[in-house]
């Protein structure tokens, strides 16, 4: 594919993906997301061929002009969209697939932990809302969504929609995930939530337990009632009668 090709489905798949676009060239001259997708391609190559120091000397540039800093070694598949640019950060290792949206402020980062691959892998038709944080050598499975100030620290399956901090599934082909059990989160709170269903089960067993030592006392305490009734209703009664 040409140059020029690759740059007209760039531009498109802006003009398809953001409806504030309005043509081509206002996509060419607005968007510095697209920018540093094509300043990256360069520094890539340079990458690859070994010319390292100046590969990211061009990324430190294009990170000057567009916000967005991504290091000439990340793998960077087809049509990758990144709006607004501002403050996206893409590291070494990092994998992303093609068709890609990445909104401001998102890092596909690692967790400071280790070398070799230590960056998040981003399969293709991945959607990643504002400022979210993607940590380690996970792996966003294809078609899934990352919420607005998520934090990614653990593999999303395809076709999934996660938010929160750290982020759990709310969406899993097609249908809403309820989580009904603390494990299922993982953050300090949970282990509070465990704790507390645990000591739960155990009083409403005890609870269970307890009522059915009383119930024999209960049906019991009702006779016993019943009789005392009875009888204030008979000493009434004739006593009425005596009189
Ligand atoms: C993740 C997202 C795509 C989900 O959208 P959706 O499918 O419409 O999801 P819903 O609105 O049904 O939300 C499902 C649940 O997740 C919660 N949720 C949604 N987005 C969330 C977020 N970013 N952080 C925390 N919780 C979020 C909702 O409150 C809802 O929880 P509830 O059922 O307990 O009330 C969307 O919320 C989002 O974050 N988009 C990013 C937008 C963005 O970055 N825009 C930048 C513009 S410049």
């Amino acid at each position: 594919m040409s140059l020029f090709a690759r740059i007209r489905e760039d531009i498109d798949s802006v003009l398809e993906r953001d409806p504030a676009a309005r043509s081509r060239l206002e996509v060419f001259l607005c968007y510095p997301g697209l920018w540093a997708v094509w300043i990256h391609r360069v520094s890539h190559q340079l990458w690859r061929r070994r010319i390292r120091l100046l590969a990211r000397l061009l990324s430190q540039v294009g990170r000057f002009f567009t916000g967005v800093d991504i290091h000439p070694g990340a793998l960077l598949g087809r049509r990758l969209f990144i709006d607004h640019a501002t403050g996206v950060v893409i590291g070494e290792t990092a994998i992303v697939g093609s068709d890609v949206t990445l909104y401001q402020g998102v890092t596909l980062g690692g967790t400071g932990k280790g070398h070799g691959k230590r960056h998040p892998t981003v399969c293709d038709r991945v959607f990643v809302g504002n400022n979210a944080n993607l940590l380690g050598n996970i792996t966003i499975g294809e078609n899934s969504r990352v919420g607005a100030g998520s934090v990614v620290l653990s593999d999303v399956p395809p076709n999934s929609t996660v938010v929160g901090v750290p982020a759990h599934i709310v969406y899993r082909n097609g249908e809403r995930v309820l989580i009904t059990d603390p494990h299922d989160i993982k953050d300090p709170l949970s282990d509070a939530l465990i704790a507390l269903a645990a000591r739960v089960d155990e009083l409403e067993e005890r609870q269970g337990a307890h009522e059915l030592r009383l119930e024999p006392f209960a049906a019991e305490e009702a006779e016993r009632e019943a009789y005392h009734m009875e009888l204030e209703r008979r000493q009434y009664v004739s006593m009425g009668e005596g009189i």
